[in-house]
């Protein structure tokens, strides 16, 4: 399957969560086995040549190909959980969005000192989310250096964001 077969895939929705935004969204790319099968594949190859020995993931769409990722190159995957779904004491972010604030959460006996880590995410969009899941990461004592996307936005500015920050960023599809 080539890179403009998966990118079909990928539904466009226009209006949504509001009028004027164009929502990228992949669950029909992850509802259709060969097509999921070949993102996922191609996006293994990157995290094999970035050197990280565990993937982390935000939930929830990140846990979909972070996971299958994982499972594909038998590296452990670490959950980036949104609040007060996990049962032990957690190591806690808050970080802006649009409107208020959210908060990410991971076990520190999930990853910590000597992990090399890659972000794994569905989508880059302005990049708050994957700082806050990286400063996450690197508070539990984590490596983290490399980021890993199915979709990267580039006009809104993530991808930049991520690279003024050391980080180096990879993405499957772009929508420029
Ligand atoms: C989406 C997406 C990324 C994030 C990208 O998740 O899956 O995690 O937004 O946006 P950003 O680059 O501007 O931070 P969302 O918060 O909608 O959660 P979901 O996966 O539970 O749908
Ligand atoms: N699709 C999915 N998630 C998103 C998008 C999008 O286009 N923009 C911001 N988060």
């Amino acid at each position: 399957m080539t890179l403009d077969e998966i990118k079909a895939l990928v539904r466009t929705v226009p209006d949504f969560p509001k009028p004027g935004i164009l929502f990228r969204d992949v669950t029909t790319l992850v509802g259709h086995g060969p097509g999921f099968s070949a993102a996922v594949d191609l996006m293994a190859e990157r995290v094999k040549a970035s050197g990280a020995d565990v993937i982390a993931g935000v939930e929830a769409r990140g846990f979909i190909f972070g996971a299958a990722i994982a499972a594909r190159l038998d590296l452990g995957f670490v959950s980036i959980r949104k609040p007060g779904k996990l049962p032990v004491p957690v190591i806690a972010i808050d970080y802006a969005l649009e409107y208020g604030t959210d908060t990410l959460e991971v076990d520190p006996e999930a990853v910590g000192e000597g992990h090399k880590v890659i972000l794994v995410d569905d989508l880059l969009a302005t990049g708050g989310t994957a700082l806050a899941a990286i400063e996450l990461l690197r508070r539990a004592g984590a490596t983290v250096e490399h980021t890993l996307f199915a979709i990267d936005l580039p006009d809104l500015g993530g991808g930049d964001r991520l690279r003024s920050a050391g980080i180096t960023v990879h993405a499957l599809l772009d929508y420029p």
